[in-house]
């Protein structure tokens, strides 16, 4: 007779679970390193060199947001911004064998500690309404409803996201609201579900600065910097999103203008709420079990 039971134990589950557990801990430990003066840079290397020390792959460059910043932000090569009296969002990814795991946490400098608090209640909300059959948009009611409760907006042009094969973000999104047309979770199912809270509009748009990429299509390429680059990419990040100071070439940013130029390579805009307002965020990746789901990034 043919099975069609998911198999929980099995080798991607299990790498699933190996890829939380390191995330976690590195999550934790960088959190505790982010204080007034230090690097961006410096944590941002910090957290990608523990997680391959623990046996791990960066899924992705670690983002650092700061203030009305929601995503994508990564440090430069070369940056030499510090931290403020700011608010932080810490966006960490781990992959083993191409199997992921996703978190945020918000560090908050600021002095604004309920808007941090309303992002990690309205994650606890969601995680406890999931089980088998759970609409989406059931869960973006609650992420909303918590959210709302603390006078803020969540940002609703951002999601949650499902987690595939050398694939950060893969269907089914989870909606940071109340929407109609959701789509069912089920068991075996692997999602990111990441609350953003902010004190502005609740809508992000997109700034002018890139610092990270991911391949779009595979090309020749004449020129040696983007040829290297290209080798790189496909051969390392495959379809993950990767940052400008990985590159290993010379003229890194060279070889990048040169691979977007020719469509091989596509650019992730920084996104952010408007000037003076701030955005929160705490995300976890949970993998849906027969009776509820199980949190490969908790703590
Ligand atoms: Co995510």
């Amino acid at each position: 007779m043919a099975d069609t039971a998911v198999n929980l134990e099995s080798e991607q589950y299990e790498n699933h679970r190996e890829a939380g557990e390191i995330l976690a801990q590195v999550r934790e430990e960088t959190a505790d390193r982010v204080e007034v003066g230090v690097s961006h840079l410096e944590i941002a290397e910090y957290a990608e060199d523990r997680i391959r020390e623990l046996g791990g792959t960066p899924a992705f460059p670690v983002n650092i947001s700061i203030d009305e910043e929601a995503a994508h932000r990564t440090p430069s090569i070369g940056d030499d911004s510090t931290f403020g009296e700011e608010m932080i969002n810490l966006d960490i990814g781990v992959h083993i064998d191409g199997w992921l795991a996703d978190t945020a946490i918000t560090v908050d400098l600021s002095g604004n500690p309920e808007l941090a608090e309303a992002s990690e209640q309205a994650l606890e909300a969601a995680i406890d309404v999931i089980e088998p059959g759970v609409e989406t948009g059931e869960i973006g009611a609650e992420i909303e409803d918590v959210i709302d409760g603390y006078g803020f907006n969540p940002v609703v042009n951002l999601t949650g996201h499902g987690l595939g094969h050398w694939e950060q973000h893969t269907t089914p999104n989870i909606p940071n609201r109340a929407v109609s047309q959701g789509v069912t979770l089920e068991v075996g199912d692997v999602v990111a579900i990441e609350p953003f809270a902010t004190d502005g509009g609740g809508k992000v748009t997109e700034g002018s600065s890139e610092e990270i990429f991911s391949l779009e299509r595979e090309a020749s390429v004449r020129n040696r910097q983007a040829r290297e680059a290209l080798e790189q990419i496909t051969g390392e990040f495959r379809t993950l999103p990767f940052a400008t100071r990985w590159l290993e070439t010379d003229r890194p940013e060279m070889a990048l203008r040169r691979l977007k130029r020719q469509n091989v390579v596509h650019g992730y805009p920084v996104l952010k709420e408007d000037e003076g307002y701030l955005v929160s965020q705490k995300e976890h990746t949970l993998i849906i079990t027969e009776d509820g789901c199980e949190v490969t990034t908790a703590n």
